[in-house]
């Protein structure tokens, strides 16, 4: 998807957008509102914000209106603006509801829904390019379809030109025929479509005001319309029940899969792997089969990441080692360092270049210091490791109290036997030895040993007493 600016192209004026996303889409049968469902990750509307917000526009309306506030709290971070349509009632009083919005522009303004998430900037800015390349009041794109059901079709004088749009409610049998339907993507100049919309009448089936009656009034008013047929009706498909958001979520899976591999990344198995929309992926990494690459990540070149893991919102560096089956989240793994098999990070845990965590590890906001090791059935929680540091296998962090969570601060070059409990708050110093299956209730210093003095007791033949014990009793 290149940029492209067609804003910028000296003949022509200003280009807006607005996007339709008041409607509830009571077809996905959900309690959350169409346009906050999620494609590769990232609700449906901000798709379609993004595709539109490379055609650089000079303003960018969302029309919001079923459960607004959460519309509005999704394009957090976008560059919009918004717009109320208290009352849906119809495709035409949604658009007209951004006119405040609108007022002193002098341009095009390209409308399109919410709920189209395949669509690309290339195919608006084609259609916004021939709008103006023709001096068109009005362009309405169109596609061609076996099966129109129940779409407003696109009915053509006998020359060929467009005539008018008529909703599948209201059209008779002949027009009911027609192939070509309305996607309901259109540019219009500013000045015609507010003064057009201020006189739409709810005349129809549904009584509502239709954006589609805009094309007859420029037709009778011998303004220059055009109706622009598209190839690819894949794109302009809206996104209507929970099927069809599956299907677009294969299409958009498949997509982002042929982008990455295109980039250089290698794809064991590429139908097993999904993809977020917001995450890259850079070159010489290879992925193996079912993993799951989730929210915002990022992973650098020249990464293995063995297979059967899970990574949402991670960053992740170079020449990352990621053995069989991980779930990471929330975390940051620095160049050349390793996790997994069976690791789990979450919540803030950060490895540092060349640290690795192994078996069974659970690292929680904390920092593994450069090449420190954590190789073996371990909880590491609230705690800051230097480097060069040996944490043994079965040692926890004991960081909740039951009522407050501590810290716990180990420095570089520590050795920490198995079994070694740490109770936080606490700090081990750098060069301490922490000896086998010790309790670590103080502060250790730099340089010392710590154990717990514990007698160790050999009975010798005290397992055959037991079991003769034992079976005496049974006769009894
Ligand atoms: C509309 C078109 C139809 C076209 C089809 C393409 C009209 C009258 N009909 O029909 O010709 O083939 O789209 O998908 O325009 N919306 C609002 N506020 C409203 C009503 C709708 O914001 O009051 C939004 C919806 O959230 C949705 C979009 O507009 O994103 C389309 O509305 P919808 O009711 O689905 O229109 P269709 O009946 O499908
Ligand atoms: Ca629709």
């Amino acid at each position: 998807m290149g940029t492209a600016n067609v804003t910028n192209s000296p003949s022509r004026e200003q280009l807006g957008v607005i996007i339709l996303a008041a409607g509830k889409g009571a077809r996905m049968r959900s309690s959350q509102a169409k346009v906050l469902h999620r494609l590769a990750g990232k609700p449906l509307l901000r798709h379609v914000i993004q595709a539109s917000q490379r055609l650089h526009p000079s303003r960018l309306v969302v029309v919001v209106g079923h459960q607004a506030d959460a519309v509005r709290r999704i394009c957090n971070g976008d560059d919009v603006l918004f717009a109320l349509q208290k009352e849906q009632r119809g495709t035409g009083d949604a658009v007209r509801a951004a006119e405040e919005q609108f007022q002193g522009f002098r341009g095009d303004i390209l409308i399109v829904y919410g709920d189209v998430p395949l669509l690309t900037t290339q195919t608006l800015a084609r259609f916004v390019a021939e709008h103006r390349a023709q001096q068109t009041t009005l362009s309405v794109l169109t596609a061609r379809l076996e099966d129109p059901a129940q779409y407003g079709r696109v009915i053509r004088q006998a020359d060929g030109q467009v005539d008018r749009i008529v909703e599948a409610r209201d059209a008779s049998e002949q027009e009911l025929a027609v192939q070509e339907i309305n996607t309901g993507i259109y540019c219009v100049h500013a000045d015609f479509l507010f003064s057009a919309l201020d006189r739409l009448q709810p005349t129809n089936a549904q009584g509502e005001y239709y954006l589609t009656d805009t094309v007859a009034t420029a037709v009778q008013a011998g303004l220059p319309t055009r109706a622009v047929l598209t190839p690819d009706f894949y794109e302009v498909e809206g996104v209507n029940s929970r099927q069809e958001l599956a299907r677009m979520e294969t299409t958009r899976q498949e997509q982002l899969r042929r982008q990455w591999m295109d980039a250089g990344v290698t794809l064991e198995d590429p139908q097993t792997v999904y993809l977020s929309d917001e995450a890259t992926i850079g070159q010489d990494t290879i992925i193996g089969p079912n993993t799951h690459i989730k929210g915002k990540t990022t992973i650098g070149s020249h990464c293995r990441i063995e297979g059967s893991a899970y990574i949402e919102n991670c960053t992740i560096g170079d020449g990352v080692q990621i053995y069989f089956s991980v779930d990471l989240r929330d975390s940051e793994l620095s160049d050349g360092s390793s996790a997994g098999p069976f690791s789990h990070m979450r919540a803030g845990a950060f490895l540092a270049p060349r640290a690795e965590i192994g078996n069974f590890v659970e690292v929680k906001k904390s920092t593994i210091g450069e090449h420190t090791k954590a190789k073996h059935l371990a909880y590491i929680g609230d705690t800051e490791i230097g480097r060069d540091t040996n944490i043994g296998a079965g040692t926890i962090t004991c960081n909740y109290d039951g009522f407050r969570k501590h810290k716990t601060q180990i420095g570089d070059r520590v050795q920490i036997g198995s079994d070694t409990t740490l109770i936080a708050p606490i700090t081990i110093n750098d060069d301490v030895y922490i000896a086998t299956a010790t309790t670590v209730r103080h502060d250790v210093p730099a340089g010392a040993l710590v154990f717990n003095r514990r007698q160790e007791v050999t009975r010798e033949g005290w397992t055959a007493a037991k079991r003769a014990k034992a079976e005496s009793h049974k006769d009894s």
